[in-house]
């Protein structure tokens, strides 16, 4: 079966890797030339744990063939659209590349007579398969929905850095579908990719999928948001730590351990976007939440305070070298789009603090950001010579490794706001001056 995928980002790329590994025949199709031409020389275009040798068996073997052109996509049976939808200015969604994806694919759709699919797998607001990819379809290329082609939507759930286990092993799979033909032949597609052992499906139509999606990732987003309010909390009654809180709740089978983190906040693609999608869609219903919109708030204010922490803890932050460990949004990725890491930053130069940072794998991008403004180190323990303060803003595995000796003999002044909880608050001493989000403090005993 030829399988095509429009837009090799994440969620494209890593689809169709797993795909041509499973021995289908893939077509990749991306209109930004630079990652076609990496692409082809097995270069990743981003960092994805697990990636590398996947797009190199899909490309070595010739499973997976890409180009920037959609004529490539002639002859395919199932088509993917997984195009980017960023933010626009008003926190909406911007569908350009969905209509001129939808545009390119009418074009393939006019000449191919045996019952294309397309599946749109882009997050996007509820009504858009069937309000806007549709009818660009059927009007572009003169053919019927449910008689001449089908269509889907079927969201993803895959989380950047774990994004190939994800596609492997899904929770579950949503179909949004409209007529059966689509429905059976995207059914018969994960069957036979999933080997008969088909992750638990849910059937509905398109918009209850899009609706899903965004759902989704909202109410984990707000489990982020509630921990980082306990730990505001906690951060006020020495002795206490989210850590404990968040063990014990997560303990209660209805809420489970997972997303209960306390940090600097949520970011990266996904999740900010799409609350403000959310927000703005559910605007435009006169269907607003207040707890869909405290989200928001909540994690705008964590960068926030993040930076009132340092500056209480610096007393001021004027002239003070404060380094940064840690700029990619989570671990496992060199991914820094709405990364907090970036955002603390940007407040610190604000308040005219020395800034010098490392990250294992997001310097390159974090270059392009503040050029010659900050100062880049290449390894942890270069990043905090000399420093008033260290904050760690990514829990990457290397950082859990740094003892109290490492950060006593090469600041100036030992000092860590530990704004991912790795360390052990336990394991310092009163020589290093040590805060922790949603940690209280040490309990006055005299
Ligand atoms: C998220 C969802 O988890 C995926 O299911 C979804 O498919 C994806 O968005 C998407 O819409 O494409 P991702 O953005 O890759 O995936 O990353 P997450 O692991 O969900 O983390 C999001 C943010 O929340 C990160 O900044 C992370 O550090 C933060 N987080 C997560 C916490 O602060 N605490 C936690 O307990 C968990």
């Amino acid at each position: 079966m030829k399988i095509g995928i429009v837009g090799l980002g994440y969620v494209g790329l890593c689809t169709a890797v797993c795909l041509a590994d499973r021995g289908f025949d893939i077509v990749g199709v991306d209109l930004d030339g630079r990652k076609i031409r990496m692409i082809r020389k097995c270069r990743p275009p981003f960092y994805e744990r697990g990636l590398d040798p996947l797009l190199n068996r899909a490309i070595s073997t010739g499973r997976m063939k890409c180009s920037n052109s959609y004529e490539n996509l002639k002859g395919t049976n199932l088509i993917f659209m997984t195009v980017g939808t960023p933010t626009l200015r008003d926190g909406s969604i911007d569908l350009s590349q969905v209509k001129a994806s939808a545009e390119g694919l009418a074009r393939i759709i006019k000449r191919n007579d045996r019952f294309p699919l397309v599946v749109v797998k882009s997050t996007v607001i509820p009504g858009t398969t069937g309000r806007i990819v549709k009818p660009i379809l059927e009007k572009q290329s003169g053919k019927h929905f449910g008689s001449d082609f089908g269509l889907c939507s079927n969201p993803e759930f895959l989380r950047e850095g774990s994004a190939i286990e994800d596609t492997l092993h899904p929770d579950k799979i949503v179909i949004g579908a409209e007529d059966e033909r689509s429905a059976k032949a995207l059914i018969s597609l994960y069957t036979s990719y999933y080997s008969g052992a088909v992750p638990p499906l849910v059937r509905t139509n398109f918009a209850a999928a899009e609706l899903i999606k965004y759902a989704n990732n909202a109410f984990l987003a707000m489990k982020v948001s509630y921990i980082n309010s306990v730990a505001r909390i906690c951060e006020k009654i020495p002795g206490s730590d989210v850590g404990k809180v968040a063990q014990a709740i997560g303990l209660d089978s209805r809420i489970g351990r997972k997303f209960l983190e306390a940090g600097p906040g949520y970011g990266g693609s996904c999740f900010p976007k799409d609350l403000r999608a959310l927000i703005e869609f559910s605007k435009t219903l006169g269907a607003t939440s207040p707890l869909i919109t405290g989200i928001e708030q909540v994690n705008r204010g964590q960068v926030q305070h993040v930076v009132s922490i340092a500056r209480k803890m610096l007393r001021g932050l004027r002239g003070k070298r404060v380094s940064i460990l840690g700029l990619a949004f989570k671990a496992g990725t060199n991914d820094i789009r709405e990364s907090p890491s970036i955002e603390v930053i940007s407040q610190l130069l604000v308040h005219r603090a020395k800034v010098i940072v490392y990250d294992p794998k997001a310097v390159e991008d974090t270059r392009r950001v503040f050029g010659r403004r900050i100062t880049y180190s290449p390894t942890a323990l270069d990043t905090i010579k000399g420093c008033d303060l260290c904050i760690i803003m990514t829990a990457w595995e290397e950082f859990k490794k740094l003892k109290e000796e490492d950060f006593l003999a090469n600041m100036k002044n030992a000092a860590v706001l530990d704004a991912r909880r790795i360390l052990n608050f336990d394991e310092f001493s009163p020589r290093v001056k040590f805060t922790a989000i949603g940690q209280g403090g040490r309990i006055n005993r005299t």
